[in-house]
């Protein structure tokens, strides 16, 4: 193995631990059973405050997914799907099959836990694996989509030449994502949700990202950024948990219950870093040429 090999090997290691939990579903549907849902009747929607790990939750993977254009064909790659919320949504709204590929197994045991449990079993599946070394074909997805996953990988373009690789020519790269600020003379202050300092944490800015990509031949199709509607989104949950106390509102209490009791901290240090311009959160859609 080769010193980079090594040091790669080393810090999805310290990745996976950042994020692995055991009984991810069950803390889940225990939080959902005391705010009245029944589990045995659970939807898509009943999970969405709990599984879109991403600012601007849901909303954010419904918007992106209308601008991209999903129907029942085309075949969805999710990289670092986590415990799955986006791709249960594109499967059940627009019908298409969908794999979620992401490097912690506990994620991939949650979210295909409550796939089977909301009845999509048949149209998703996950995966582990590493996205900068991706267990799938050349050209074997039409839309490859990625939402709040880049920030642990360090190697971007190994990430974006896979996505590259496993895309259908004329097929689009769907990214929403953190970045670092424009000015890099202000780093990120941690710790952040998906890392305690920045040995796990490997931030470019939006132009170094673009560029990238167009180097390694996508188009750009749109490109915006999403930080300010992120802040106020940040904003605007934490309002709610504190107004209504409930357990599942914005998902706060049961990212305390998965992620740990320093929750609320790290998602205000991810506020400020967005209002003192020290990361950004964009989206993009690109097409592979
Ligand atoms: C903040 S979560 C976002 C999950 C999901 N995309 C969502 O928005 O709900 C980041 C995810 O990226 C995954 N991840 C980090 N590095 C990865 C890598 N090298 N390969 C695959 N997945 C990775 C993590 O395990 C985690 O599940």
């Amino acid at each position: 193995m080769s010193k980079e090999d090594r040091k790669a090997a080393s810090t999805a290691e310290a990745v996976s631990a950042h994020y692995s939990r055991q009984n991810i579903e069950q803390i889940i549907l225990s939080e959902l059973s005391k705010s009245g849902k029944d589990i045995n009747n659970l939807t898509v929607d009943d999970l969405a405050p709990m599984d879109e790990l991403h600012t601007r939750g849901r909303e954010a993977t419904a918007s992106l997914a209308a601008l991209v254009g999903l129907h029942k064909d085309r075949r969805v790659l999710d990289v670092g799907s986590g415990i799955g919320g986006p791709s249960r949504y594109i499967a059940s709204k627009y019908g298409c099959k969908v794999v979620g590929l992401d490097l912690v197994s506990e994620h991939c045991t949650a979210a295909k836990a409550l796939a089977k449990r909301v009845k999509l079993d048949d149209r998703v599946q996950y995966r582990q694996g590493d996205a900068t070394n991706m267990p799938f074909d050349d050209k074997s997805f039409d839309v490859v989509w990625t939402q709040h996953s880049s920030m642990n990988i360090q190697d971007k373009e190994k990430l974006y030449l896979e996505m590259y690789r496993v895309l259908v020519t004329g097929g689009r790269l769907v990214i929403y994502d953190i970045f670092a600020g424009a000015d890099e003379k202000t780093p990120a202050i941690y710790p952040v949700p998906w890392a305690k300092d920045n040995s796990i944490s490997f931030l470019i800015r939006q132009q170094d990202a673009r560029h990238l990509l167009k180097k390694i031949g996508f188009s750009e199709i749109l490109w915006q950024d999403m930080t300010a509607a992120s802040i106020e989104w940040i904003k605007q949950m934490i309002k709610k948990v504190q107004q209504s106390g409930s357990s599942t509102g914005g998902g706060l209490v049961i990212r305390n219950a998965i992620v740990g009791p320093e929750w609320p901290m790290l998602i205000k240090n991810l506020a400020q870093n967005l209002e003192e311009n020290r990361l950004a959160v964009a989206q993009g859609i690109l097409q592979r040429r």
